[in-house]
C-alpha cells in the first residue's frame, strides 16, 4: 500500500493551468449561466490546489462572486489566495477566501448557503467511500456542481509505439490502487459520481475534456509522460527495463515537438 496523502506539486499545477483551461467543457459555463438565480455567486472550490479553477471559471461567470477555497494544503492554499482572479465577466467584484479542509469530511453545515460547488481534477484521487460523502455534502447544498477534468483512462499517443498499450493498463492499475484509506476509483471516478449524483437524485450532464498536448504543450507533454510511465512502472516493475527505452524514446520525440498526446477527461454539471 502506498503510503498518503500523497502532495501535488504547485510546479505540476503551474505547468498544467494553461492545458486545463483549454480542456474544460466551456458549454457547461453557457449552462450554468443560463440557470435561474436568486442571489450573488457563493462558491465552494473542493481540492482547490493553487486555485486555477477560481481563475478560470470567474471571468466567465456575470455578478458578484464569493469564492470559499477548499484545501488540506496550507502551502497551496497560500499561493490560491495569491493568485486570487480578476474581476466577474461584467467586471463585478470577485472575493476569495481560503479554508483548509478535508474535502470528505466537509459536513451539509460547512457547505450551506453555496450557490455553486466546484472541483477539478480530484475525483480520481478518491475513494468510492470518499466520493460518497463528497456527493452528500453537496446534495445537502441544493446548488449545482460543476466538477471538471476527471480522468477517464483513455489515452492516445501519436505515432503510436507497441509498448503504449501494456503503459496505459499499468498506469490504470496504479490510479486503482490499494491506499490506507482504501482502493482509489481513478478511471472509474466519472462513473462513479455520475450514479452516485444520479442516486441522489440530481441530473447529471457528462461532457468530454481531454488534454490535446501538441507542439505548444511539449513541456506538459514530456512532463505527464515521465510521471506516466514512472507510475506504470512503479506499479508493474517488470517494466521497468523496456519502459526505461520507451520513455528515451518518446521524450526525444517531444522535445522535437514530433508527439501529440491525448490524456481523457470528462466534466460533470450536476443540477440538483
Ligand atoms: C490534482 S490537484 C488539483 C488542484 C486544482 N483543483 C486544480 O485543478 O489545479 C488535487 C488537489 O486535491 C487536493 N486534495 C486531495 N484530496 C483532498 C482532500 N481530501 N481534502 C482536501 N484537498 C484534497 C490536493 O491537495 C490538491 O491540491
Amino acid at each position: 500500500m502506498t503510503a498518503e496523502p500523497i502532495r501535488v506539486s504547485p510546479g505540476w499545477l503551474d505547468l498544467r493551468e494553461r492545458a486545463d483551461a483549454a480542456a474544460r467543457a466551456r458549454a457547461l459555463v453557457g449552462d450554468l449561466r443560463r440557470l435561474p438565480r436568486g442571489r450573488p455567486w457563493v462558491i465552494h472550490d473542493l481540492a482547490c490546489g493553487s486555485g486555477s479553477m477560481g481563475r478560470w471559471l470567474a471571468p466567465l461567470l456575470p455578478g458578484p462572486q464569493r469564492w470559499i477555497l477548499h484545501d488540506r494544503d496550507a502551502d497551496l492554499l497560500a499561493l490560491a489566495a495569491a493568485g486570487t482572479p480578476g474581476r466577474a465577466a461584467d467586471g463585478a467584484a470577485v472575493a476569495v477566501e481560503t479554508r483548509l479542509s478535508d474535502v470528505t469530511q466537509l459536513d451539509r453545515g460547512d457547505l450551506a448557503g453555496a450557490t455553486l460547488i466546484t472541483a477539478s481534477a480530484l475525483l480520481d484521487l478518491l475513494t468510492a467511500d470518499e466520493l460518497a460523502a463528497v456527493v452528500d455534502g453537496c446534495a445537502g447544498a441544493a446548488c449545482p456542481v460543476l466538477v471538471t477534468l476527471s480522468v477517464t483512462g483513455r489515452v492516445r499517443l501519436d505515432p503510436p509505439d507497441p509498448l503504449d498499450a501494456r503503459l496505459a493498463a499499468a498506469f490504470d492499475a496504479h490510479q486503482r490502487r490499494m491506499t490506507p484509506r482504501g482502493r482509489l476509483l481513478g478511471p472509474d471516478a466519472v462513473e462513479a459520481a455520475v450514479a452516485a449524483f444520479r442516486r441522489s437524485g440530481a441530473e447529471v450532464v457528462v461532457r468530454p475534456s481531454p488534454w490535446r498536448l501538441g507542439a505548444a504543450e511539449s513541456g506538459l507533454a514530456a512532463a505527464w509522460l515521465a510521471g506516466w510511465v514512472g507510475a506504470s512502472c512503479e506499479q508493474e516493475p517488470g517494466l521497468a527495463v523496456e519502459a526505461d527505452l520507451y520513455r528515451r524514446r518518446r521524450l526525444k520525440q517531444a522535445r522535437a515537438r514530433e508527439l501529440a498526446v491525448t490524456v481523457g477527461h470528462a466534466d460533470l454539471l450536476v443540477l440538483p
